[in-house]
């Protein structure tokens, strides 16, 4: 038997397996309805990036699928919270609305409370959280999300804390119920992990090595996403240019792209993340020949200070960034370029700042992410000397402001043109506007109604305002 069938089939034999689990959670579902007259509810909270709300999608898929009706009311039969610990905010979060669960589940001593994801692999957080949440039912970490449907029925089975924390994994298991957010525009997963080890960062610590999936996978989960609606996509990695380099037989991003681009039907194909040490001249011809890849790429910058960057271990100085951003703009000038980055990195002066200040400057970016540093126990850059919080936040107001003041002038350039836009839903403040978004990434507000939503139409781009346009049809 070669790897590949080898493979596949213990992915099948899984995904079977969770199958039996779900049967099993059917039964406990419907002895809960017949007891209390309705459905159990349960509601999924998603911190982080795009990679836990995909994960979340597979959470609610299984949830629904044995039965639970799904609500946003954290007063629920079920709760999961998928956490996300990338800065330490997001870790403060979670565990402050923990709290207000607390009181819920003391009225209903049914309910159910659980925590996933990048949190839940730091054995610091699994400690704090069995002193001082021993309320919670259930924690499981993000290598073995794939045996929800087992850990869920095992919440019915066993009173105290379940406790199912992977270090690692190889298996990549498919075919497992998802239930999407949006029936128009999905995520796919095309790798998991991260073996980069930025020094600052903590996802490869909790999310482990990186794995692709196969070509032959992706683009099958793709189809039949355009058999059911989808019309845009958007693969996902933590560093989509390594894709393939670890598969039986290796494959490019760009090629990976390539074969996407023939699926009849999809019109869109969006990505995510792109590390600038990793682009290659290929994958940038792949996206100027391209009809369907959307006109945005997200470049990470992080520092513009090469020593900096050095520090970082991003592997490369902000000449070569430059060059990079130069050479796609150069090649397509349509291009929308955003980033992120990071402010108060150990060491960094007000020197430093400045040279972050001048990429902005030269970039011209649409959009920027900026954060200030937050120091991630077991990485590298918290043993180095950390700069003092006040010079922190001076520098990060100069950065902000100079990414407002450079995107706003950026993002105007096209007022007065028609483009077309994706439209996605109602507009969150007027029911009267329906909210689009433009193949650079844009969002844009016209007048229209609801039946508009998932159908790409033309608008005219008739003000910007900051970030956003405000338009209509034509
Ligand atoms: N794989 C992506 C980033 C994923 S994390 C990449 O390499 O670009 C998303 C963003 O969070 C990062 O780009 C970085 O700007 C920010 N980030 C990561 N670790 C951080 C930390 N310790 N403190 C503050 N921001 C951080
Ligand atoms: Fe973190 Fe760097 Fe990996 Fe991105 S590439 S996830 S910043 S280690
Ligand atoms: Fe956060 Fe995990 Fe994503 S740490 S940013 S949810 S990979």
């Amino acid at each position: 038997m070669t790897e590949e069938i080898k493979r596949s089939q213990s992915s099948a034999d899984e995904a079977a397996r969770q199958q039996q689990f779900m049967d099993k959670c059917k039964v406990y579902v419907a002895d809960f309805a017949d007891r209390h007259g309705r459905s159990p509810r349960a509601c999924v909270v998603t911190f982080g990036c795009q990679m836990n709300a995909r994960d979340s999608e597979k959470l609610i898929g299984i949830l629904h699928h044995v039965g639970y009706e799904i609500t946003e009311d954290e007063n629920a039969d079920f709760v999961i919270y998928n956490t996300c610990t990338v800065r330490d905010n997001a870790n403060q979060r979670v565990y402050g609305r923990l709290g207000e669960l607390k009181g819920y589940k003391r009225r209903n001593p049914e309910m159910k409370i659980a925590l996933c994801g990048c949190m839940m692999q730091e054995p610091t957080v699994i400690e704090k959280i069995r002193k001082s949440y021993s309320f919670v039912d259930l924690l499981f970490g993000t290598h073995n999300i794939f045996k929800f449907a087992e850990l869920l029925c095992a919440t019915f089975e066993q009173e105290g804390m379940l406790i199912d924390i992977w270090k690692d994994t190889d298996q990549i298991v498919e075919d497992l119920p998802v239930e999407r957010k949006y029936a128009f525009k999905s995520g796919i997963n095309i790798m998991f992990g991260c073996n980069n080890f930025c020094t600052y960062c903590i996802v490869p610590y909790v999310r482990g090595r990186e794995r692709s999936r196969e070509p032959k996978d992706i683009l099958r989960e793709i189809e039949d996403l355009v058999a059911d609606g989808v019309v845009e996509i958007m693969l996902l990695g933590q560093n989509v240019n390594s894709y393939g380099k670890n598969l039986e037989h290796p494959m490019s991003f760009a090629e990976l792209l390539r074969e996407v681009e023939k699926i009849e039907g999809l019109q869109r194909i969006r990505f995510m993340t792109s590390h600038p040490k990793d682009l290659s001249d290929e994958l940038i011809r792949v996206m100027k020949e391209s009809k369907k890849i959307c006109r945005h790429l997200h470049l990470p910058l992080q520092a513009g200070s090469s020593r900096i960057l050095k520090a970082m271990n991003r592997c490369y100085t902000k000449e070569q960034y430059l060059e990079l951003a130069d050479k796609i703009r150069r090649e397509i000038p349509d291009m929308a370029l955003t980033t992120d980055i990071m402010v108060g990195f150990p060491g960094e002066t007000a020197r430093d700042v400045e040279e972050t200040i001048d990429v902005i400057r030269k970039v011209q970016y649409d959009n920027a992410f900026t954060f200030i540093y937050s120091q991630r126990t077991g990485t590298p850059a918290a043993a180095m000397e950390q700069v003092p919080e006040e010079e922190v936040k001076r520098n990060f107001d100069k950065v902000l402001k100079t990414v407002q003041d450079t995107a706003r002038e950026r993002v105007a350039r096209y007022q007065g043109q028609v483009m077309d836009a994706l439209v996605e839903e109602v507009n969150e403040n007027d029911p009267t506007l329906m909210t689009g978004r433009l193949s650079n990434n844009t969002l844009v507000h016209f007048p229209g109604d609801k039946s508009l939503i998932g159908q790409i139409v033309d608008v005219s781009l008739d003000e910007c305002h900051g970030f956003y346009y405000m338009g209509h049809r034509v």
